[in-house]
């Protein structure tokens, strides 16, 4: 999911476990999910590069001996919320301190969000990886933009290098793994981009001639800014720039808007024929990285005639916004540094 708006506080990490290698996740409807313990109840979180901290959905987070009130909070707004990429969705969590595990590790007293009004999220709510979120409060004390766990893991020394890895399968299975890239489990070419070190894995450019092309078939859609994110359950970009490509490769166009103004187009087309295959490519390298074909199909009618693909254009993104979603991810090792600010990919090994 991508922050659409959102003060980094950092409290004392006691940690206790060893960190094991690595964490299974699973793909649910477009999102991956990962269990996180937080007080005494277990949540199925999916993990999302495009925010920063560790909301509960509303109704679901219980006190516990270890939970303790602060009076901060925060008001945020997601993109991409659903699993065809169109919800958005409205937060207002308010922070309580607690014990959290994820994978062995357990961090206490962590600024977890207990959504106290909010539309539906994903699983139990939303467990961000994003580098560190910029202040949003406007100098409001009681306004925090949470804590964000790898940067903890990092700070206490537990994590080292501060990297972690998604290595999402075409087969519904993952892993999230801390620290370096395990390179036994790629091959190929690593591709490493620059990306922007507050708030998303932006891919960063010093031009407008290094920034990265979109792809269709081979052919370039031009220039674009493109975020990572392993929280959007599909490709998102500007409504008309999708509408056009996607009329471009012969797709229906199926558009709606909703009470608040947001329009968004999603394409349909026959399933016997040859789906476009979108991708990017990042500068200087000309190399194509193309979405996995069994990832670009959203769904398909019952009688398997008409299928609708997994590019959603919509008016909340500004011209030449890109978020190049989980289905891309799918069959990658991506490796997210944020010593560096880097971005790193290679095919997953069969
Ligand atoms: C979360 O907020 C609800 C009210 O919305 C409250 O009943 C519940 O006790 C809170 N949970 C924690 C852990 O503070
Ligand atoms: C609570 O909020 C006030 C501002 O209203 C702030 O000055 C104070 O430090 C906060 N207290 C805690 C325990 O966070
Ligand atoms: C995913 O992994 C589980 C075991 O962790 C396995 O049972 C299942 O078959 C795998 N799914 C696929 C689609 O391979
Ligand atoms: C980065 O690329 C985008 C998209 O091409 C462009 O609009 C922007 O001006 C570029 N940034 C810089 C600093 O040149
Ligand atoms: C596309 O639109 C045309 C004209 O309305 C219609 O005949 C055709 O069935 C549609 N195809 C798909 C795949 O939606
Ligand atoms: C496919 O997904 C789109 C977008 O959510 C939806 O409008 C459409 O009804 C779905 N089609 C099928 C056959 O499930
Ligand atoms: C990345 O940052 C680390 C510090 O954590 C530094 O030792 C290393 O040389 C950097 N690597 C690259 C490729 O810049």
């Amino acid at each position: 999911m991508s922050l659409t708006t959102s003060a980094l506080l950092l409290s004392a990490a006691a940690l206790v476990h060893a960190l094991p290698p690595s964490v299974p996740l699973h793909l649910d409807k477009g999102f991956w999910f990962g269990d996180f313990t937080v007080g005494q109840q277990t949540f199925t979180l999916p993990i999302d590069t495009g925010s920063f901290a560790i909301l509960i959905e509303q109704g679901k987070y219980l006190p516990s001996p270890t939970s303790q009130q602060t009076n901060l909070s925060e008001f945020i707004q997601f993109n991409g919320a659903s699993e065809d990429g169109t919800g958005p969705a409205e937060e207002t969590p308010s922070f309580v301190l607690d014990d959290v595990t994820f994978a062995g590790v357990t961090v206490s007293k962590f600024l977890v969000g207990n959504i106290t009004v909010g539309d539906p999220l994903p699983g139990d709510g939303v467990a961000g990886f994003s580098p560190p979120a910029s202040d949003f409060s406007g100098g409001d004390p009681t306004q925090s933009s949470g804590q964000g766990l790898i940067e903890t893991l990092c700070d206490s020394g537990v994590v080292s290098p501060c990297q972690f890895g998604l290595t999402l399968g075409k087969d519904g299975n993952g892993t999230f793994i801390f620290g370096e890239m395990d390179t036994s489990k790629i091959s190929g070419e690593v591709t490493t981009v620059p990306t922007t070190p507050r708030d998303s894995w932006t891919v960063r450019n010093t031009s407008e001639a290094d920034s990265p092309l979109l792809v269709v078939d081979g052919k370039s859609f031009g220039q674009i800014r493109a975020g990572f994110d392993s929280g959007s359950p599909n490709i998102i970009g500007p409504l008309d720039q999708v509408r056009t490509i996607l009329q471009s490769v012969g797709y229906n166009i199926s558009q709606q808007t909703d009470d608040s103004g947001i329009t968004v187009a999603l394409g349909t087309y026959d399933c016997s024929r040859a789906p476009a295959r979108f991708g990017f490519s990042f500068p200087p390298s000309s190399a194509i990285h193309y979405i996995d074909a069994g990832a670009n199909v959203l769904n398909r009618t019952a009688d398997g005639k008409i299928c609708t693909a997994n590019v959603l254009g919509t008016s909340t993104v500004g011209p030449a916004d890109w978020s190049i979603g989980q289905t891309w991810f799918q069959g990658r090792y991506v490796q997210h540094d944020l010593d560096n600010n880097t971005i790193s990919f290679a095919d997953l090994a069969e």
